[in-house]
């Protein structure tokens, strides 16, 4: 028998043993494949042999070191592989079974005042919305009013990704991309969500802060609406005998414009605080998006989630709602749902 046809034997028998007893597999992988295995012992052997069979020798060398590399390499996948599955089932336990440390989270402050106002919203026949963080120009500013040039821009510095994209100043937006959406039909929206500007921080102001918006057109809307909805709103909120002060304002998109202040205590005495912006919708923000001035009118507003939660709360500092300290979330617990 010749070296090759000895060899092809030898694997085949030995291969074979395995099978039944993989624990030698290296020992073979060696004896056969490593520099100094029998496959490359043959292969360097080729000078023996006679020359024109040199040729036939070497491809069967060739083709024998395939197979066998292919034949140990497959049986140690399989190997690994079973070895893998069996760890698995050993481990395998019952994640049914409580722990027995088991430490509750809740929901966080600003997410428990956002639930309440969707709550109170979605009740009063209100549908909710989300636009996106990421606004364009376009809609951030210039259909809410606001060219380009246009000084009330500088009131709401942004983060600017591109000239047209940048992180949204306000929830505002949403109104005009619900309008385009709705091709003049009557809306009554609110929208929350996280408004970007660039700011200094203190304890008041944040670079990320929270608005609801809220849109409401349709044909009799008018200013006492407006008035009524907010006060309902923030009686609902902190009781009864809330109140509030509307102060004249300015804003592109909303005229007439005002500011809203509610009362709070403070050392027993009533004072008040500005928690939004609101308005009439402006003519040029309808016919903007689609919608006739004439025949419909609306209004809008815009509430400081944070505000809210501060004065709901008795919380005097902003930068507590993002600093993730656990002994400042912690106090909410009462209110996982
Ligand atoms: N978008 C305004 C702001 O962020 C608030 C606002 C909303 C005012 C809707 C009027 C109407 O300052």
């Amino acid at each position: 028998m010749d070296i090759l046809e000895k060899l092809k034997n030898d694997f085949k028998n030995d291969y074979e043993k395995l099978l039944t007893n993989p624990d030698n597999l290296e020992e073979i992988k060696n004896k056969y494949l490593s520099r100094k295995g029998l496959i490359p012992t043959a292969m360097s052997k080729i000078r023996d042999i006679e020359p024109e069979k040199r040729r036939d020798f070497g491809q069967g060398c060739n083709a024998l070191k395939e197979e066998v590399t292919k034949k140990l390499g497959d049986l140690e996948n399989k190997i690994k592989k079973e070895e893998k599955l069996k760890k698995l089932k050993e481990e395998s336990f019952d994640i049914n079974l409580p722990s027995d440390n088991l430490v509750l989270g809740n929901n966080h402050p600003l997410a428990i005042i956002v639930d309440m106002i969707k709550e109170y919203f979605k009740k009063e026949g209100y549908e909710i919305n989300e636009g996106p963080e990421i606004e364009s120009d376009y809609f951030n500013f210039e259909m809410m009013n606001i060219p380009k040039n246009h000084p009330a821009r500088a009131m709401q510095d942004s983060f600017y990704f591109d000239e047209n994209l940048l992180l949204r100043t306000h929830t505002s937006p949403v109104q005009a991309r619900v309008m385009q959406e709705r091709k003049g039909r009557p809306i009554k929206l609110i929208c929350p969500g996280k408004v970007y500007r660039k700011d200094e921080e203190d304890a008041t102001h944040s670079h990320q802060f929270m608005q609801v918006e809220g849109l409401v057109l349709g044909s009799g809307i008018n200013f006492l609406s407006l008035k009524n909805t907010l006060l309902n709103f923030l009686k609902h909120l902190f009781g009864s005998k809330t109140k509030i002060r509307l102060r004249p304002s300015y804003f592109p998109f909303t005229e007439p414009s005002i500011e809203v202040d509610m009362t709070y205590e403070k050392d027993g005495k009533e004072k008040y605080i500005e928690i939004l912006g609101a308005g009439m919708v402006h003519p040029n923000v309808l016919k903007m998006s689609g919608y006739n001035p004439k025949k419909i009118k609306g209004f809008a507003f815009g509430i400081g989630i944070e505000r809210i939660a501060m004065l709901y709360y008795g919380i005097n500092d902003i930068r507590y709602f993002y600093q993730n300290d656990i002994r400042f979330l912690d106090q909410f617990k009462e209110h996982i749902r």
